[in-house]
């Protein structure tokens, strides 16, 4: 095989070679080239293996590990693919065979690029589901430090979209720390899932050469090896286990995102999004636009897609491995990527909000401590039921009055119920409301505060 030419890894049966168009829809290099640095790494993990094994001398090893580090130096310095590479096997094998010589021939010895592409695959996304939960634990950080500037400010909670009760800022901003909590305990999931050894399992029935695979799985980070050969090569369902944990996260950013658009709208105006987090329109001068939040906003209908897919090509898959299974790369690159550039702008957009406590605060409506009314009125015995009906009555007295519900006179009070007294005023006051919420993983002010510290405490 002349240098430069078309290297394969595969074809001594064949007479002639593939047509074109089996070529092109074949090769995956355009996708699976940023595996290289872990195919490297495996490579490296496999020969010594091998030595171990006596299957490879020690100058064997040596010279494919030095080789392969002369590989990665090429590539790392911008080395392309030729057009002809099949994928990044091939590609580092090429290589390696001009770094090596002819101890690279021996390299894939008691191999297949099946477990090879499972295990590199699992490696990149142990390395990717890294990198992304520290970019969670970074926005949870913003939610965290704005949340603890907010605990005093107070602005209505919806339910159904329409005004609820009274809670505080703080309270509503660690709602999405909490979501993005579970999303990192996912995450781990995830990764535990990936973190199981493939390498060993050859192309489906177990490598015949006695490989060493808890040297293996030391030396390349893995909790634990494969029970099943068959099973190692066809498992994907560390990826599926991605993409879910990706697609919650791509859920839980589209319910921030869409509370921040919607408490940044003119018609709120609750918060103000910041001049580096915000654009402008080619045509209207005024527009402020929240664009990475409307981003994140549509970005979980990315990530289910990319798991939809993957879900379709593994059903009803025969068992072992599969060409199908190549596709499964492009899933996962593409919701990490969108990850990857989602989190650190919805951050961003988060760390460079301000909030207008004051418009917050006059959202809150006398109507909105209703239910305040009512347990005041159960405090003092009555029935909910009853209590329950008498506020109704004033509630509707204050809507054909075109008033709030604060400002009807005491005697609209004492004719709804006999058991409202003057110190019922006290209680249309959202202050009142909130403090009566002390209880556990409620929105008063010292729940709040005792709920901030269990956050910075996971954030520690
Ligand atoms: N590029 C392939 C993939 O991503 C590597 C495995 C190829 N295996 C095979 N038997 N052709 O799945």
């Amino acid at each position: 095989m002349a240098e430069g030419q078309d290297h394969k890894l595969w074809g001594g049966r064949f007479a002639g070679g593939p047509a074109p168009a089996l070529e092109a829809v074949n090769r995956s290099i355009g996708t699976d080239i940023r595996l290289w640095p872990f195919d490297i790494q495996l490579s490296k993990a496999w020969s010594a293996a091998l030595g171990t094994a006596g299957v490879l001398t020690a100058a064997d090893v040596a010279a494919i590990q030095a080789g392969l580090d002369r590989v990665a130096a090429r590539i790392g310095a911008g080395e392309a693919p030729l057009a002809s590479d099949e994928d990044v096997h091939t590609f580092v094998d090429r290589l390696l065979h001009q770094e090596a010589g002819e101890p690279a021939g021996r390299l894939h010895t008691g191999r297949s690029r099946n477990d090879q592409v499972a295990t590199g695959t699992r490696l990149w996304t142990m390395d990717a589901l890294a990198r992304v939960d520290g970019l969670l634990l970074q926005l949870q950080q913003v939610l965290v430090e704005q949340a603890e500037a907010q605990v005093e400010a107070i602005m209505p909670a919806y339910t159904h979209l329409q005004r609820a009760q009274p809670v505080s800022v703080a309270h509503w901003l660690l709602a999405h720390f909490w979501a993005l909590s579970r999303d990192r305990t996912r995450i781990a999931a995830a990764r535990r899932s990936a973190a199981v050894l493939p390498l060993g399992s050859g192309a489906i029935a177990g490598s015949a050469f006695s490989v060493p695979r808890t040297q293996l799985q030391r030396d390349l980070g893995f909790d634990s090896v494969s029970p099943n050969s068959i099973d190692a090569v066809g498992d994907r369902d560390f990826i599926a286990d991605t993409l879910y944990a990706l697609t919650l996260v791509g859920t839980h950013l589209s319910r921030i995102a869409e509370d921040l658009i919607l408490f940044g709208s003119s018609e709120f105006g609750f918060v103000r999004f910041g001049d580096a987090y915000s654009t402008g329109s080619s045509m209207m001068p005024q527009k402020r636009n929240p664009d990475a939040l409307e981003l994140a906003r549509g970005s979980g209908a990315r990530m289910l897609g990319d798991l939809t897919t993957l879900l379709v090509t593994l059903k009803g898959l025969p068992s072992g491995y599969n060409k199908d299974l190549q596709e499964d790369k492009r899933n996962l690159f593409d919701a990490v990527d969108g990850m990857t550039l989602l989190l650190p702008a919805v951050a961003g957009s988060v760390a460079t909000l301000t909030f207008d406590r004051v418009r917050m605060r006059a959202a809150v409506n006398g109507a909105m401590m209703a239910t305040d009314l009512a347990d005041y009125l159960v405090r003092k015995r009555v029935t909910f039921r009853d209590a329950h009906g008498a506020v109704g009555r004033l509630v509707r007295e204050a809507e054909e009055k075109g008033v709030d519900l604060a400002e009807l006179p005491i005697a609209s009070f004492r004719a709804a119920h006999s058991a409202f007294a003057d110190d019922v005023l006290a209680e249309l006051r959202p202050e009142t409301s909130l403090s009566h919420r002390e209880i556990e993983g409620g929105t008063g002010p010292q729940a709040v505060r005792t709920q901030l510290e269990a956050a910075r405490a996971l954030l520690r």
